[in-house]
């Protein structure tokens, strides 16, 4: 990470009355295929991690069970609470947590989602999140994000170098995988942005995995 998490958290403090103003095409369509892929039912718990303001988790609450949005910054989760009360939506919630602490009781989460936000962990940082992902035990990890499908590219607009700690699509699959994680669709939205699906099968009674 190439900013304490303190130093990110104070950073998303100072956006968060106007982050939602700022949104480019490439991330509305990142976030919505990260609501698309994450479809949850009626009886599904969602956890939506570095949630920010609740694109993600707001999108998904009217056909979810129940939505946990955790992040970092206190700016970011109060204009997420503000939306869901305007919204009238009663069945999410918004608190701190980070990618390897979420602060959930991870007995009931299906599946968990992430949009633009994970690219602030460095790659072994990212390593440990989805380990962390992994031991909640969803059936579906949906993660949109700043990513690199080829070279990275400093002089692209979607990093900032001094900030930001983007992987390659390899590494995150490699993560993904290793962590238990079958990747079922790759979206490249731009060179730089995309979303992965992965999802674990259901352990059947002999402890082998199960994918039908
Ligand atoms: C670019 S915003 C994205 C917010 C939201 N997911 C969206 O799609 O609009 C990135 C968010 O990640 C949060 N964040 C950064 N590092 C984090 C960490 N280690 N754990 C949890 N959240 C983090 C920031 O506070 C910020 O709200």
């Amino acid at each position: 990470m190439k900013q304490s998490i303190d130093e990110h958290a104070a950073r998303f403090d100072e956006k968060a009355a106007d982050y939602d103003d700022d949104a480019t095409p490439e991330y509305r369509a990142c976030a919505d295929l990260v609501v698309q892929h994450a479809a949850p039912g009626p009886t599904d718990t969602v956890l939506d991690l570095g949630t920010g303001t609740g694109a993600i988790a707001l999108a998904l609450a009217p056909d979810a069970g129940r939505v946990v949005g955790r992040d970092i910054s206190e700016g970011m989760l109060q204009q997420a609470r503000e939306k869901a009360a305007d919204a009238g939506l009663g069945n999410v919630e918004f608190g701190e947590g980070r990618f390897r602490a979420p602060n959930v009781d991870g007995s009931g989460v299906d599946i968990v989602t992430s949009n633009f936000a994970m690219h602030h962990l460095s790659d072994d940082e990212k390593r440990e999140a989805i380990d962390t992902i992994a031991a909640l035990e969803p059936r579906r990890f949906v993660l949109g994000d700043v990513l690199f499908f080829g070279e990275p590219d400093p002089d692209e607009p979607f990093y900032t170098p001094e900030v930001d700690d983007p992987a390659t699509v390899g590494v995150l699959a490699d993560a993904l995988t290793d962590a238990g994680f079958a990747l079922t669709a790759v979206e490249l939205v731009h060179e730089q942005v995309g979303v992965l699906v992965a999802e674990r099968g259901t352990p059947a009674v002999d402890g082998s995995t199960d994918e039908s």
